[in-house]
């Protein structure tokens, strides 16, 4: 029996801050950072927001919802990727900049979606058959750029599995 190794390439680019990124992924990004005042993150301290570009032209952001209860603690690209599907049904989104910022430290490194977003915004990207740029910043430091959500979750589980 032959045991076979195979790899999954995952790449993005990567950019020394934010001040490097070209001009219409800056303005979304900046977009994200004057919108963390609208998480509710008590719990945490740990504000998320999520901007998009969508195929319209709309940009629309969401930031993390938490809750007493832990688990009911919504992330701020799930929040986005709903209101996108209820306000604009039919519309592709073409990128999102995820950025962050914690009451305990500076974040000097780029934070990416959890793995839960990762599918959510999988699901978006295969539903509309257009690749999400996904631009992914800390408070500081090197910013990410993903060109596909397949980068995020290489080896991803997909309704062509079903
Ligand atoms: N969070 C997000 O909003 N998005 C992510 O991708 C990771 C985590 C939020 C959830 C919670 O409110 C806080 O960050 C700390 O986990």
């Amino acid at each position: 029996m032959a045991i076979k190794k195979r790899e999954v390439v995952s790449s993005f680019t990567v950019y020394d801050s934010a001040a490097e990124l070209a001009a219409g992924d800056a303005v979304l990004l900046q977009k994200s950072v004057s919108e963390l005042q609208h998480s509710y993150s008590p719990y945490s301290g740990f504000k998320v927001a999520a901007t998009v570009l969508l195929a319209n032209g709309e940009v629309l952001t969401g930031t993390n919802q938490e809750n007493a209860s832990y688990p009911v603690c919504m992330c701020a690209e799930g929040t986005v990727l709903g209101a996108v599907s209820s306000l604009y049904p039919g519309v592709a989104v073409l990128k999102m900049a995820v950025t962050v910022k914690s009451s305990q430290q500076s974040i000097a490194h780029p934070v990416a979606p959890c793995g839960l977003c990762r599918q959510r915004l999988l699901e978006y990207e295969n539903r509309f058959q257009q690749n999400i740029k996904v631009i992914m910043a800390g408070e500081s430091g090197e910013v990410l750029v993903a060109d596909t959500v397949k980068d995020l979750l290489p080896l991803y589980f997909s309704g062509s599995d079903l």
